[in-house]
């Protein structure tokens, strides 16, 4: 559910007719809805309300400041993978006690960065970056605090490879067979203290299975834990959560919660989550207007002024991205939608790749010049993921609430493009 509907036949993001936006605004463009971005959280808020957990958006979904403020206003805390999310964080006005770090890699740099500012906890991957936090904690003489980050084991039925986390094998966590022995081995250090377990088993993920099974077993290694007299204290369930690329395609987070809630409560732990799409991704559109049309052989091109660098998730993931003209309302947002006198087209966008394309094979309504197509349920891994490629100046970001449309972050320029080098 989302705030970009069609009223009289044309696409407004809330009470704003998208193509003012574009007019006003210019293409590409990201256009957020305030009250979708809220309501995501509130919804994720109130499904897990009676665990009381603190709530990390994953700011590396989207973290435009203006969306972490309205974030942080509301209570949110943040999951942060990097010195430069951290210090987004902060800008934003989060509270550092509701701050996780989480990331395989974290320099020395970013480790005493983030012992200064006195976040919430690490969620540490590896003996190794234990021993150096506890080493880092004890020159600054403080006491870090972290969960260790258990790889469960589980499959995802329909995640992409490059985004399944939770099974052996990828880089992330400390196998479940031995994370037990990690934390028995990091009680004896002085520095840090290793209270809490954390897992994030990939993204996006349209179904409960994956997160009962590894709670199950998570759980198991906790009661063992428990019964050697090792305390955890929370126990952070990470993101993953799906959203509607298509209509009705994900599970609202009632549903998970509704499977995870029962094997949670009653336990000693306090839980932490870390939603990032669920909160940003059906929040945001990209707007993006036709320059030509062309045939090559059998195909149809419509060739939009977007491109690759400005949303990689089609190229690099096979993403779906729903996209429809703003001026025709379309019957549902699906892969197979179809209208009258449509015609099957690759959207593709001026970048010199072959991969760079919003779509292939999709049926449109016959679009010219000067159309402007919305892709939706671009708020999240959308602008965050965006590049200058080609020596393309970087899209513009507008925040719209009601009938008010703000610049939350300007277009580059080509200026800004060269200031950096020397
Ligand atoms: N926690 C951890 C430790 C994570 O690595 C991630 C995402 C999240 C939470 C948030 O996951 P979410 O709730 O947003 O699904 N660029 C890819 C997605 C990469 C996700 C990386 N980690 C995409 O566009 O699909």
């Amino acid at each position: 559910m989302d705030h970009f509907n069609y009223r009289n036949g044309k696409l407004h993001c809330e009470d704003v007719p998208a193509d003012e936006l574009a007019a006003k605004f210019g293409t590409p463009l990201f256009v957020y809805s305030k009250a979708t971005l809220l309501r995501h959280y509130e919804q994720v808020r109130d499904a897990f309300a009676e665990l009381d957990p603190l709530i990390c958006y994953s700011i590396k979904s989207n973290g435009n400041l203006t969306l972490c403020k309205l974030l942080a206003g509301a209570g949110c805390g943040f999951d942060v993978t990097s010195g430069g999310e951290l210090h987004r964080a902060l800008a934003a006005g989060g509270d550092p006690s509701k701050i996780i770090y989480a990331g395989v890699g974290k320099t020395d740099d970013e480790i005493a960065q983030a012992l200064r500012t006195g976040i919430a906890a690490f969620n540490v991957e590896s003996e190794a970056e234990i021993e150096n936090i506890d080493r880092i904690a004890g020159t600054l003489g403080k006491t870090a605090v972290a969960a260790i980050r258990v790889n469960p084991d589980v499959s995802l039925s329909a995640t992409h490879v490059k985004t399944t986390t939770g099974k052996k094998e990828t880089k992330f966590g400390v196998d479940l067979e031995r994370a037990g022995q990690v934390i028995r081995e990091s009680a004896s250090r002085k520095h840090i203290r290793v209270a809490g377990i954390h897992m994030h088993l990939g993204s996006p993920i349209n179904e409960t299975e994956p997160y009962i099974k590894a709670i199950e077993k998570i759980n198991a290694l906790i009661d063992e834990l428990e019964a050697d007299g090792h305390h955890i204290e929370w126990f952070d369930i990470g993101g993953g959560y799906g959203v509607d690329y298509e209509t009705g395609q994900a599970m609202p987070i009632g549903e998970f919660a509704e499977a995870m809630v029962p094997m949670l409560r009653g336990r000693k732990y306090r839980i932490a989550i870390e939603p990032g799409r669920y909160i940003s991704g059906n929040a945001g559109v990209m707007l993006t207007k036709v320059l030509y049309r062309k045939t090559g052989g059998e195909k149809k091109f419509v060739i939009v002024d977007a491109g690759m660098n400005d949303l990689i998730r089609p190229t690099l993931y096979e993403g779906f991205h729903f996209i429809w003209p703003t001026h025709v309302e379309p019957p549902t947002r699906g892969r197979d939608v179809r209208v009258d006198g449509d015609e099957k087209v690759d959207i593709v966008g001026p970048v010199c790749e072959s991969g760079d394309y919003q779509a292939k094979d999709r049926y449109l309504p016959v679009t010219e010049r000067g159309d402007l197509l919305c892709v939706h349920t671009a708020g999240a891994y959308g602008f965050v993921m965006s590049s200058n490629y080609n020596h393309r100046p970087r899209a513009a970001e507008v925040l719209v609430d009601g009938t008010n449309a703000t610049i939350i972050r300007r277009r580059e320029t080509y200026d800004d493009l060269l200031a950096l080098e020397q």
